[in-house]
């Protein structure tokens, strides 16, 4: 993994995840949180998200993927839905990096037909130069330049998603 350059080390990371989580915290005072997690790439964000949040949430997950190639083609298929009813619930939608917005714009919009209370968005990175639909996270950790990162859940062909930080391929 040598060639492999830190972006943001683990502990800088670690502690905007911290303020991160305070802040949701604060907004959703008394409330009971979902967090819906967008496997695989948002776990380790999620956990480290889910341990700060000192209120009372539920996890699930779903997994989304484009039809084919290396960027997002806007055509999104759901391999995995969400396991629990959000009627009426309060859901955040973890995301591990917001590069077109498709994803997140065709799960944002999933997710409202299922009548939750609210849906809002946290995401660990996003790459606000490439956005192609009008998209914006409610929580966002760091805004990167265009650079394909890893790491941190992040994969480059399933590789280097335990890595401690974000890094980029040199
Ligand atoms: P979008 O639909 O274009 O916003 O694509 C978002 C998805 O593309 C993310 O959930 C990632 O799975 C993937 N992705 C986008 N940029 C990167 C990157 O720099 N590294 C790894 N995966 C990325
Ligand atoms: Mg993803």
């Amino acid at each position: 993994m040598s060639n492999i350059k830190v972006l943001i080390d683990k502990k800088k990371l670690e502690e905007r995840i911290e303020e991160l989580a305070n802040q949701i915290k604060h907004d959703y005072e008394g409330k009971q949180i979902v967090l819906i997690g967008l496997l695989k790439g948002s776990v380790m964000f999620l956990a480290k998200l889910a341990e700060n949040i000192e209120c009372d949430v539920e996890l699930d997950f779903m997994d989304v993927s484009s039809y084919e190639g290396t960027e997002s083609t806007g055509n999104v298929k759901i391999n995995k839905d969400i396991r629990d009813s959000i009627e009426g619930k309060d859901v955040i939608i973890v995301e591990d990096i917001i590069d077109t917005g498709n994803t997140l714009s065709y799960v944002l919009e999933y997710l409202k037909q299922k009548s939750p209370n609210s849906v809002k968005i946290a995401t660990m990175l996003s790459k606000p130069s490439r956005r192609k639909v009008d998209l914006e996270a409610d929580y966002t950790c760091f805004e990167i330049e265009d650079k394909f990162v890893v790491g941190y859940g992040l994969d480059y062909n399933e590789k280097y998603r335990n890595l401690p930080y974000i890094g980029y391929i040199e």
